[in-house]
């Protein structure tokens, strides 16, 4: 298993970044400046972006595992290698996601806890309603972990 830097051609890897965000248009708006890894194992499994957020912050844009392969460890693998790598230079590992019972109970397996949320921001970012287990998505709740 390996994690390889992604520095050209992101746009190849967009169904993976589409079952984090499924609208492309929102992608397009960070993919340009995003650093990329994807974690390949015979194979591409799983991809992440990260930015830097200021103030210590590294924030997880997307995240997302092949369908077949979820529940076998790959992210949460990613996640490890991301507080690895940037352990020292960064303070905070920070994500934001929707009230979402696909999402949260992940993050908080792999030491997230809530800190705060933007109220409505799918509702006023996204072009249609973001459903998830039949619950529409309103604010992104963020996760934080230390780094
Ligand atoms: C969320 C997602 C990235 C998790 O990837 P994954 O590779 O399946 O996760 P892992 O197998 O590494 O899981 C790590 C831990 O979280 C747990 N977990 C993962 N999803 C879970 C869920 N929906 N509910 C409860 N626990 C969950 C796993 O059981 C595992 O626990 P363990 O360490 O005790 O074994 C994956 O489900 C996915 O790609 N979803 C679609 C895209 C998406 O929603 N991305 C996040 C948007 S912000």
């Amino acid at each position: 298993m390996k994690i390889i830097e992604i520095t050209e051609n992101k746009k190849e890897y967009l169904d993976l970044l589409l079952l984090a965000d499924e609208q492309e248009d929102m992608i397009d708006r960070y993919l340009d400046h995003v650093t990329m890894y994807v974690l390949d194992d015979n194979g591409v499994k799983c991809e992440c972006v990260i930015t830097d957020e200021g103030n210590g912050v590294l924030e997880i844009k997307n995240i997302a595992t092949v369908p077949e392969y979820q529940g076998k460890g790959y992210a949460k693998a990613m996640i490890e290698f991301l507080i690895k790598q940037y352990h020292g230079q960064y303070s905070v590992l920070q994500v934001g996601t929707g009230d979402s019972p696909l999402t949260i109970p992940f993050y908080e397996k792999c030491g997230f806890i809530r800190s705060h949320s933007i109220p409505n921001f799918f509702t006023d970012n996204y072009d249609h309603p973001i459903i998830e287990c039949g619950v529409q998505l309103v604010d992104m709740i963020y996760l934080q972990r230390p780094l």
